[in-house]
């Protein structure tokens, strides 16, 4: 039988930003462990990736840094390919769309379908930016979502809810370009009728059928994908614009096209194939290879991204004829970072170049954790406390110790040579029925996408050598020269074990992998080797590995933590402002400065402070509820912002004359407000 064939796809991350760990958790590195599963299985794959260089998020990037959309994609283009690259992500190809070859790629496949009469022009009114002499699409328009009411949801989409919109649902329009309401102006777009296709894509996407052929395996696609692409489709498909009044991105090339681009939704997904065919062209290869005939398509994305990739893109390539659909969309949920979510504008994230500078032995053990935790099925959290945990009661207690042992002994006992098998006892007979299991048990899960069970069995594997060994303790055996010949059985089982490891850990740990292989002298690139029992032939000689896993600290974890917090970017949220007051209701109140002379607590009331001021006209008592913020010593001296004229007012007993002012910030912190010039008390402030 022959192997499937494979072209996966990562989504091409935008060239606005450097990755967090979110990212690499949810479509970098599982596609990573696919690709390098399905080499080891001899499928010809390509792997594909590349930057998302067009879009507002990029202009807007440019707009906030003060510089061009080109230095802006340089540069993060470059942050980003180098990180995957420290990283070890295996990816045939890292591209980018502003490459020439992907702007014509774009171009012809726009054409194509524009032949074909895949779109429709239409001409409306849309929202514009006087201020700019810009039309305010996606992510240039902002105002509240119809459907959450969340204040700041795009003119694409609301990022709370996950609604997708379109400008003229927002509530409240604004454009994020001057801040201001934008005016009504008429243009012209090609829009991609979506609701054309609704048919054939229920059928395809719950079916897996394409004009009654099977495509693919429904049941192998995750359900929040299917329930995502249903709840659209049964909301009703509506045209969607397919091009922009922008100047930055792939000109529409096709007349009446002059200033206006390829939608970035429409280009980007194009991007895998410009990607591809610059691989190809490198490598001597013919592109359409890879993405006609029998072929998989698999794209990783994570969960905003479902319907682009399961709806639109799909619809274009069906369009475009001769190209394959994709064969599964694993999508993943989002990873959460300390209990809150990643967030770039509030700098809450651990950057995978920073943690990469900061800790470049530790590869293996980031990736270790971030599969274990995949937010595969439902949104999941990263902490520095759990990265520690697992990587010492798992990595190093576990792997570490099992490989750690093995080799050590081997090389005390035998001098690094493998030694040979005697008889085997019926623990021995067990242990070697259940390490032939592994590598069916682990590829069955790497085929339906469960990457995080996948590496919970390799580990499994290395637990059965643990427990093999505490149950049989060859330490002790070998004091009792009787038992030589045991000995060498139990090693040699355990070294096959290792051996075994060193294969099935590759897609999961490649410089793990690689440094048990070379400790044994032993190498293999193929999965079907880790179905075999005896890998490594007695006398075969092996050295100790080092220290696989060295354990994390606390002071690791305490210092993380705390850099997170000091770096936190707090979004300060005032109260919105008041109704409307007239000038005539201002100037009735009487405000001015006082200056406090005295100062106590009073009994049982812990906000409170009893004052007294001298405001000048008087010396009068005011109780104020700062307690909490400043104590009696602090305040007595100070000039501050006295409101006169409100009626008296008993509180706890004491009979307060007045208010003092005071500024609350988004903490809910206090401050009195005082002048900024040495005034004497009873001054006026109007
Ligand atoms: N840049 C997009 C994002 O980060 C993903 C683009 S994937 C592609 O959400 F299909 F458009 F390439
Ligand atoms: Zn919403």
């Amino acid at each position: 039988m022959s192997k499937d064939k494979f072209t996966v796809t990562a989504a091409l991350p935008y060239a606005n930003g450097p990755l967090h760990l979110g990212h690499v958790a949810g479509v970098y590195l599982p596609s990573d462990i696919f690709v390098r599963f399905l080499r080891m299985n001899d499928h010809d794959v390509a792997f594909i990736c590349g930057s998302d260089e067009h879009g507002a998020a990029i202009t807007l990037r440019a707009k906030k840094e003060g510089t061009t959309p080109k230095e802006i994609v340089d540069k993060y283009n470059g942050i980003i390919g180098k990180a995957f690259n420290d990283f070890n992500i295996s990816f045939d190809i890292f591209h980018r769309t502003s490459a020439e070859i992907h702007h014509e790629t774009a171009q012809d496949f726009f054409k194509v379908l524009n032949d074909k009469d895949h779109f429709t022009k239409e001409t409306s009114e849309q929202y514009y930016d006087e201020e700019y002499n810009q039309f305010l699409a996606d992510r240039y328009i902002s105002g509240e979502c119809p459907k959450c009411q969340n204040p700041s949801a795009y003119g694409d989409q609301c990022e709370n809810c996950g609604s997708a919109l379109s400008p003229t649902e927002l509530i409240k329009p604004t454009s994020t370009l001057s801040g201001k309401t934008p005016v009504m102006k008429e243009t012209s777009h090609w829009y991609l009728p979506m609701e054309r296709h609704e048919e054939w894509l229920k059928d395809w996407i719950k079916e897996g059928k394409l004009d009654g052929v099977q495509q693919h395996d429904p049941a192998k696609w995750r359900n929040q994908v299917v329930g995502q692409c249903m709840s659209w489709i049964d909301g009703g498909l509506r045209p969607r614009a397919m091009t922009r009044d922008l100047d930055w991105g792939v000109k529409v090339p096709v007349d009446g096209g002059d200033g206006k681009v390829l939608y970035v939704w429409l280009d980007a997904p194009i991007g895998y194939i410009s990607a591809t065919k610059q691989w190809a062209a490198d490598k001597g290869k013919d592109w359409k290879d890879y993405w006609t005939g029998d072929r998989k398509l698999v794209h990783f994305i994570g969960k905003d991204n479902i319907v682009f990739h399961a709806i639109i893109f799909p619809i274009l390539l069906k369009a475009h004829e001769g190209l394959i659909l994709p064969d599964n969309v694993p999508a993943y949920e989002f990873l959460n970072l300390e209990g809150d979510k990643f967030s770039t504008s509030r700098n809450w994230a651990v950057w995978l170049h920073e943690y990469i500078e900061a800790y470049p032995e530790k590869i293996d053990e980031l990736k270790y954790v971030l599969t274990s935790i995949a937010p595969e099925t439902k949104d999941s959290e990263f902490t520095w406390k759990e990265y520690q945990t697992r990587i010492n009661s798992e990595l190093a207690d576990n792997l570490g110790n099992f490989v750690n042992r093995v080799t050590v002994l081997t090389q005390k006992y035998y001098d690094g040579a493998v030694p040979e098998r005697g008889e085997l006892t019926d623990l021995d007979k067990s242990v070697v029925t259940q390490m032939a299991e592994f590598s069916t048990k682990i590829s069955d899960l790497v085929y339906q996408y469960k990457l995080r069970d996948a590496q919970a069995e390799a580990m499994n594997l290395a637990r059965l050598g643990n427990k093999y060994l505490a149950e049989t303790e060859p330490w002790k055996m070998i004091k009792d020269p009787a038992n030589e010949k045991r000995v060498r059985t139990i090693m040699n089982i355990a070294m096959q074990i290792t051996a075994k490891l060193s294969i099935v850990l590759q897609p999961f740990l490649p410089s793990t992998a690689k440094k048990i292989s070379s400790a044994l002298n032993f190498v293999s690139k193929s999965w079907d080797d880790a179905s075999e029992f005896e890998l490594i032939p007695a006398g075969h000689s092996t050295s100790k590995t080092p220290i696989l896993f060295p354990k994390i600290e606390d002071s690791l974890v305490e210092a993380e933590v705390e850099k997170l917090n000091a770096s936190r970017v707090v979004e300060t949220v005032f109260e919105p402002q008041k109704k409307d007051a007239s000038f005539d209701e201002f100037t009735k109140m009487d405000i001015r400065l006082g200056k406090i002379l005295d100062a106590e607590k009073i009994k049982k009331a812990d906000k409170l402070l009893k004052l007294t001021v001298d405001t000048g006209l008087d010396k009068r008592t005011i109780v104020s509820g700062i307690a909490k913020h400043y104590s009696p010593e602090e305040v007595v001296g100070k000039t501050v912002t006295v409101l006169m004229n409100l009626p008296p007012r008993k509180i706890r007993g004491v009979e307060s004359n007045g208010m003092i002012l005071m500024a609350e910030n988004a903490e809910g912190e206090l401050s009195f407000i005082s002048p900024e010039k040495d005034f004497e008390a009873g001054s006026g402030i109007s």
